[in-house]
């Protein structure tokens, strides 16, 4: 979702200085425009040919550059930057941001700024618990600029405790955040997600092959369009989001308890988990051997959840996925009145790309009123974002308008 945003990357002399580095090719990788500042004391930790080589743009240094200066100074990368992001951000430059100095080019674009301004520190663990670096953090996230904390655990000086950079992939996250139009503040949005283990011994258990991704795609996608988020999860490999309410369950009744608790203050149900349909009828407390003869499994049927939750749902609006391999649109169609949801999610599991396990998917976006919207392969962050839409445009048609939103 980065794709064409400009970022201006200030770096500042500290030793995490190499992993703006890092950062920049995961912004570059995302499709942004990344052009960086660096402060003179960051020239000392890292050089600017790295930079200019990972961003494809010519590294800025310096404020007095008078060619570059009708080019790109401070007024200009100001104007230019949709967020400007420092990192590592030194106590020295939080303190003179939040004294309002500008004496080089980092900070008097910063002082110029039009853009959010998102500042993530590094710096000795001690000098990060100095009430004078706090006192100028609060002050500055009072005029609202955005703080990432500072990582816990060991630093380069040796010292152990909080200073060290932040994990790439959370700074990356807040970016995506605070670019990101809050249009879903104010719902309250429950999201199922991967699959169900239904247990038969204290070894075995039956599943199927979901991975979570879309559920988890939902879930990052609300949450960075504003809505309050609680994600119900079974068994699965992925990164919990940050910023959600998590649960982690195992089996569907497991997933039916924690939906019925949940399910009273969401104003949007997603069910996009992959429950099992059956369980088997006995578990055996000890390990079942496997003997001589053929083993007769007996399953049983498990709980409907989201047909629970169709029969009740008074103004919530409920969104269900199917997954088919065959007549995708007739029985997404017929499990979506069945079930009373107000959309379904259909996807052919049998195309490559879509389905469980992959990072894509191919949905068709089926509505009560005979509406459908089939969509090309995209990633599931955007299905996700697409779905949101769907959410939000039935709230006020107009909103859902892509056009208005940033
Ligand atoms: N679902 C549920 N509880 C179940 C089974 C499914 O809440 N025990 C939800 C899923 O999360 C999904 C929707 O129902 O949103 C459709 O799931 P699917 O398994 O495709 O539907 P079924 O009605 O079980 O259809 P099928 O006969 O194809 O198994």
């Amino acid at each position: 979702m980065l794709k064409g945003k400009k970022i201006v990357l200030g770096i500042t002399g500290g030793i995490a200085a190499y992993k703006s580095a890092e950062l920049t090719r995961e912004f570059i990788k995302r499709g942004a425009d990344v052009k960086v500042v660096m402060t003179t004391n960051a020239i000392r930790f890292i050089t600017p040919l790295t930079l200019r080589t990972l961003s494809g743009n010519p590294v800025l240094t310096d404020m007095f550059s008078l060619t570059k200066e009708s080019e790109i100074g401070h007024i200009t990368l100001s104007d230019y930057a949709d967020i400007i992001i420092i990192a590592p951000a030194t106590a020295n430059i939080i303190g003179k941001i939040a004294c309002g100095l500008a004496d080089d080019l980092l900070t008097t674009t910063v002082m110029a700024k039009r853009s959010p301004v998102l500042i993530c520190p590094a710096m000795n663990t001690n000098m990060y618990a100095n009430y004078i670096v706090k006192e100028n953090i609060s002050r500055l996230i009072s005029r609202n600029y955005f703080f990432m904390e500072a990582g816990y655990g060991e630093l380069a000086c040796g010292a152990q405790g909080a200073g060290r950079f932040p994990p790439l992939d959370d700074i990356v996250e807040e970016v995506e955040s605070i670019l990101t139009n809050k249009d879903l503040a104010g719902e309250r949005i429950l999201i199922t997600a991967g699959p169900t283990r239904e247990p038969f011994d204290p070894v075995r258990y039956i599943t199927n092959y979901s991975s979570g991704k879309m559920g988890y795609a939902l879930a990052i996608m609300a949450k960075r369009r504003g809505a309050d988020v609680t994600l119900i999860s079974g068994p699965s490999s992925l990164m919990r989001p940050s910023g959600v309410k998590f649960l982690q369950v195992s089996s569907a009744e497991e997933m039916r308890g924690a939906v019925i608790d949940n399910v009273g203050n969401s104003t949007v149900i997603i069910k996009a988990a992959a429950v099992a349909d059956f369980r088997p009828v006995v578990f055996s407390d000890d390990k079942i051997k496997k003997g001589l003869g053929p083993f007769d499994f007996h399953l049983v049927r498990n709980p409907d959840i989201i047909s629970e939750i169709g029969r009740n749902k008074g103004d919530r609006i409920l969104v269900g996925f199917a997954v088919e391999t065959e007549n995708l649109v007739e029985n997404a169609r017929r499990k979506m009145i069945e079930k009373n949801m107000d959309f379904i999610v259909a996807n052919d599991a049998t195309l490559p790309g879509a389905g469980f396990q992959t990072d894509t998917n191919i949905v068709k976006i089926l509505d009560r009123e005979g509406g459908l919207e089939e969509l090309p392969i995209m990633d599931k962050i955007e299905v996700a974002d697409r779905i949101l839409d769907k959410i939000k445009g039935s709230r006020s048609p107009q909103s859902s308008q892509r056009a208005q939103r940033n």
